[in-house]
């Protein structure tokens, strides 16, 4: 019963299809879905009849679309570690690579057993790693802090979307300055992904990434910035022993690993590699 009569009237069928040299299936069921505000298998076992507005508006979608503008921003939500994430122009789009720091940290406090683990996300931007740690680990404690105001109220939205408005606190500014007004700022664990382009290559990324904030993505002329103030300023705020987790960008490791040795207080502990076999996350603990 899956596959519906096609002969006749505009289906479904005859949108998905109607832009198949321009955009990928998936890009075309995402904007239908939010479309017909609507689950993907619905567009498969419900009946839509297509009329003369709802195809304008589909067409005004791909419009937007293939002009760079990338679909999680025109359907303002994205989906993350199985969770659904409120996104604007104001915070980056989530990548699956990400889920790793996420999955990494998941999977370490639950073999060490730590009790009520206290981690600070810095450079949340929607709060993704944030929520979606507190979701996987209800005991444990977050603090999540960003520069970019705008950024921080999308995060805020996304922990009230997934009730956990009491369980992750916010705190705006410069990345560890924002904790001058957190009581106790010691953690377990420091996660970040910080941005990490090289400031002149910003230029030559795919238009659907220029269209993401730029404060997400320069790393400085290096793209190295933000490890250096990490691994120069992180033992104020780990306890002993504690871990940082960091996302890298291609090619980053060597010269991360060299920031992080010059201090002598860290041992690096494991190097995680995405899907691409590219390592994505290092992983370092205050010895
Ligand atoms: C690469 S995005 C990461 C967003 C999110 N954590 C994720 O993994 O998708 C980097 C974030 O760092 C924030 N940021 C940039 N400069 C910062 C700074 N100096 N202090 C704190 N946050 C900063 C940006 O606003 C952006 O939200």
């Amino acid at each position: 019963m899956l596959l519906k009569n096609r002969v006749g009237k505009k289906d479904i069928f005859y949108l998905i299809d109607k832009y198949s040299c321009a955009i990928s299936r998936v890009e075309a069921e995402m904007l239908l879905e939010y479309l017909f505000n609507c689950e993907r298998l619905d567009l498969y076992i419900r009946d839509f009849s297509i009329n003369k507005t709802m195809e304008e508006l589909y067409d005004s979608l791909i419009s937007r679309r293939l002009k760079g503008e990338p679909v999680q921003y025109i359907t303002g939500c994205t989906e993350f570690m199985g969770l659904d994430f409120i996104v604007t122009k104001d915070v980056l789009i989530p990548r699956p690579e990400t889920e790793l720091l996420v999955n990494v940290i998941r999977d370490t406090l639950s073999v060490t057993q730590t009790k009520n683990p206290k981690i600070l996300d810095l450079c949340t931007g929607s709060g993704n790693i944030a929520v979606s740690l507190s979701k996987l680990m209800p005991q444990s404690e977050i603090v999540a802090t960003d520069m970019s105001e705008a950024a921080l109220k999308i995060a805020e939205k996304n922990a009230a979307r997934h009730n956990l408005s009491d369980r992750v606190r916010f705190y705006k500014g410069d990345l560890f300055n924002a904790l001058i007004f957190a009581k106790n700022p010691k953690f377990d664990i420091i996660v970040c992904n910080p941005p990490y382009i090289k400031e002149d290559e910003l230029s030559y990324l795919q238009k659907e990434v220029k269209t993401e904030p730029e404060i997400a993505l320069n790393g400085g002329k290096d793209g190295l910035d933000f490890y250096r103030i990490i691994a120069k300023e992180s033992y104020r705020y780990l306890e002993k022993g504690g871990s940082i987790l960091l996302e890298i960008g291609f090619g980053q490791k060597k010269d991360v690993e060299n920031i992080f040795s010059s201090y002598s207080i860290f041992e690096i502990c494991r190097v995680i590699k995405d899907f691409n076999n590219i390592p994505r996350v290092m992983w370092f603990n205050l010895i």
